[in-house]
């Protein structure tokens, strides 16, 4: 557990707030998020890597709430984006537009005009269909788009095969084979400026070694543009910088990071950029869900809990692990599934598990949960999505509210022939 998380009188808190009183305060399921290990992983990633001044943009698909995007902000972060939604948000919690960052396989037209309009850092651009599109967009408002290809080095991660996205036969990115033809079509399209070079290896990555591997792989082609295109300065390395999600995880360490990528990057001489998001709001967030009933079969024991899949989807969509551990500390313990009410048997929050024993009424802490947790969460079931807080030192706030079965059904219409034969 980090250290924004510990027990206090053998009550879990987050920093200097109860879980257990917040979860009476402001109901389950409930997601919890400290702002203190927000702002300790942006300080401990930008003092490894200070001798290159990065820009880190914050990947806010991990965790978009405002009040999230705008603690990053302050602390000097910009926000890469791979949606108009998510520029939208950036751009409402006060993230300058020089400052983001836009990726994504299937920009649209609206999407690539309005990031145009807001004048972004720049896009990270994915096909070459892509180059032409901003191009005649950038043109027919009379702007320029700042653009990097996102290059995909062909390096495993060893990550799920749901979450590598460098590798040959991933959607993602040129190949570095068609890079370099890439950027000729760029340099000879009108309305574009090549800012640089983009890359992302996909997530969560334990070890640095495949960040060093893809640079060394994409370090020619920098060198090259760099001296052949005066425009061209920036490389935005990605993200997907792993944590602990066990216990007994070693998390990745930014100073072995830093040691890993900076030899090639200071020789490169670039602007250097990096997107993560996991390694800010994963371990700064937990769900809290208490305990409806204790069930057994022949087989198991099954922990039911008013948290579901469409609350935290990443048990079942990744076989991800999660450490759940009792709000109210207890010595005793059962062996079991946590699952959820929702009408699916891969609703499950954890599979045959050592567990803390908490009777029906009793509360627990799914971990690790403040990356992809919230962000991922559907109205499945006609559930509302949970609420949200952040706490900070000794205050805690709401900082979105739980939805309502009216805020499920707002948007729907009955046409008045439904009932007609
Ligand atoms: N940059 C790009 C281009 C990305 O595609 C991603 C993540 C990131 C940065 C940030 O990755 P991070 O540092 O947060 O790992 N839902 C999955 C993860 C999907 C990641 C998608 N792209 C999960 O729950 O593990």
């Amino acid at each position: 557990m980090v250290p924004e998380f510990s027990y206090r009188n053998g009550v879990l808190h987050a920093e200097g707030v109860s879980v257990e009183a917040l979860a009476e305060q402001y109901g389950t399921p409930l997601y919890v998020y400290s702002r203190a290990h927000l702002i300790a992983q942006y300080r401990a990633l930008h003092t490894a890597l200070e001798r290159i001044n990065p820009q880190i943009y914050f990947a806010i698909k991990s965790n978009s709430n405002l009040a999230v995007i705008q603690t990053m902000a302050a602390q000097g972060a910009g926000a890469d984006v791979v949606s108009g939604g998510e520029l939208f948000r950036a751009r409402k919690a006060g993230v300058a537009a020089d400052k983001i960052v836009f990726a994504g396989v299937g920009k649209t037209e609206a999407e690539i005009d309005y990031a145009l309009r807001e004048g972004i850092h720049f896009f990270t651009v994915e096909s070459e269909g892509e180059l032409d599109r901003i191009s005649s967009r950038a043109q027919a408002l009379g702007c320029t788009g700042r653009i990097a290809i996102r290059v995909n080095p062909d390096v495993d991660p060893h990550t799920h095969k749901y979450t590598s996205t460098g590798k040959a036969e991933n959607k993602f990115g040129v190949d570095l084979a068609r890079a370099e033809k890439a950027y000729e079509q760029a340099l000879h399209l009108p309305g574009l400026e090549v800012a640089g070079l983009h890359m992302h290896l996909g997530s969560p990555i334990m070890s640095p070694t495949p960040y060093a591997e893809a640079l060394e792989k994409v370090q020619p082609l920098c060198a090259q543009l760099k001296r052949e295109v005066s425009t061209f300065q920036y490389l935005d390395i990605g993200g997907g910088l792993g944590i602990a999600y066990r216990p007994d995880e070693a998390p990745l360490d930014p100073r072995d990071f830093a040691a890993a990528v900076l030899p090639t990057l200071h020789a490169l001489d670039l602007h250097v950029g990096l997107e993560p998001g996991r390694f800010f709001t994963g371990n700064a967030g937990l769900l809290v869900t208490r305990v409806e009933y204790i069930k057994e079969n022949p087989f198991k024991q099954f922990v039911i809990v008013d948290a579901a899949m469409n609350d935290l989807l990443r048990p079942p969509l990744y076989e991800a692990y999660h450490e759940i551990v009792a709000v109210v500390e207890t010595p005793d313990r059962l062996q079991g599934d946590v699952v959820g009410p929702v009408c699916e048997s891969g609703d499950f929050l954890a599979a045959n598990r050592e567990l803390p024993a908490v009777s029906p009424g009793g509360l627990l802490a799914v971990m690790s949960a403040g990356a992809y947790g919230f962000v991922m969460a559907s109205n499945y079931n006609t559930r509302g999505r949970a609420a949200e807080i952040m706490v900070n030192g000794e205050r805690a706030e709401l900082v979105r509210a739980r939805e309502t079965w009216d805020d499920c059904v707002r948007g729907e219409r009955i046409p008045d022939w439904t009932v007609t034969h």
